[in-house]
């Protein structure tokens, strides 16, 4: 007997989103933003924009149901949310973030092709990326939740801290606390031109490998966000070591929830691709052989002398499904 083939409806949603997201491509590439950051007629966009009027049209039709402009009396405009993040000179502009993490990357998906993950660049994505929401989002949490510890402060740790933008916003929040920022030497050289861009002072960097080098002492807060070594037993004891008693572990990290479904798979066979000599990737998205699991995390925290103090669903906390599976951790040395 002929069965329905639902085979052709699977296509055609897929191939649906795909175009919208060529769409979406298109119109920032257009400068659509850049235009609607004043209301302009239909007519005054055509003037500018070199596309066919009906494609423009209806470019603009799906622009609105999106929510990323608005129409009054007639005129077209950018919405808060897109004029924030979708004009190029915005100072929250996160077009640098999308044409990395996906308008580049799209093209090597057409063909499986692999990708090689070089921590240099990967550090000027995420600054684009955290610097918008997640980045100040955590940081005023933990400048209103941790007051006194920051304020009394002498040493904090900002572990392969990348960009080190966590490590400058700590350095501005308290004036006479040292922040150092440890990372791979080849990356601390990128480190440096965040220092200089954001002017922070009392920063120091400290080129080195976490799993063969010291990683220092006596700190008072060591902060530790998305990094191979978060979840390794290893590299939590080095982190216990440094600390000093009543220390704060601030450790943002990558759990998965246990939940298997579309998106897992997707994003790990995209973890996949991203190819490292260096890293020893476990086949679920950032994790690596010999992590812990979430709950064994936390036992391990706590046999170690650790008193957890907050469990923060990061989805939750920053309101956007990209973050599942993200947690902020905070815990303190007790013995
Ligand atoms: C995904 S990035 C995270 C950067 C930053 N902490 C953030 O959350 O945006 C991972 C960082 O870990 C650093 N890293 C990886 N392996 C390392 C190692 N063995 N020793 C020191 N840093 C390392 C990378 O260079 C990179 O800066």
């Amino acid at each position: 007997m002929i069965k329905k083939p639902y085979i052709l409806d699977i296509f055609y949603d897929l191939y649906i989103n795909i175009k919208l997201f060529y769409i979406l491509k298109k119109a920032i590439e257009l400068k659509i933003f850049d235009i609607l950051s004043e209301p302009k007629t239909f007519d005054e966009i055509l003037i500018k924009i070199n596309l066919d009027k009906n494609i423009l049209e209806y470019i603009l039709k799906i622009l609105l149901e999106l929510k990323l402009i608005e129409k009054i009396r007639g005129k077209y405009k950018n919405t808060l949310v897109s004029d924030l993040y979708l004009r190029e000179n915005s100072e929250f502009s996160i077009i640098p973030y999308l044409e990395d993490e996906y308008f580049n990357d799209i093209e090597n998906w057409k063909d499986f092709k692999e990708k090689r993950l070089n921590f240099t660049k990967v550090i000027h994505k995420m600054a684009n990326e955290c610097k918008v929401w997640e980045l100040p989002r955590i940081m005023e949490y933990i400048r209103l939740r941790f007051k006194n510890e920051i304020k009394n402060a002498k040493k904090l740790l900002d572990l392969a801290g990348g960009h080190g933008l966590y490590a400058i916003y700590f350095s501005k929040l308290n004036k006479n606390l040292k922040c150092y920022v440890f990372d791979l030497p080849e990356v601390i050289e990128e480190t440096r031109k965040y220092i200089e861009k954001y002017k922070a002072k009392n920063i120091e960097l400290i080129k080195g490998n976490f799993w063969k080098d010291s990683i220092g002492e006596n700190y008072d807060i060591i902060f530790s966000s998305y990094h191979p070594g978060g979840k390794n037993p290893e590299i939590i004891r080095k982190v216990y070591d440094a600390l000093n008693i009543g220390g704060l572990f601030i450790n943002k990290q990558f759990f998965w929830d246990g939940e298997e479904d579309l998106e897992f798979y997707v994003n790990n066979i995209d973890w996949l691709m991203r190819k490292s000599d260096i890293l020893r990737k476990s086949p679920i998205r950032f994790t690596f052989e010999g992590d812990l699991s979430f709950n064994d995390y936390l036992d391990y925290l706590e046999n170690l002398g650790f008193e957890i103090l907050d469990i923060v669903d990061l989805k939750e906390f920053l309101e956007l499904k990209c973050y599942r599976g993200s947690k902020m951790i905070i815990s303190k040395k007790v013995e």
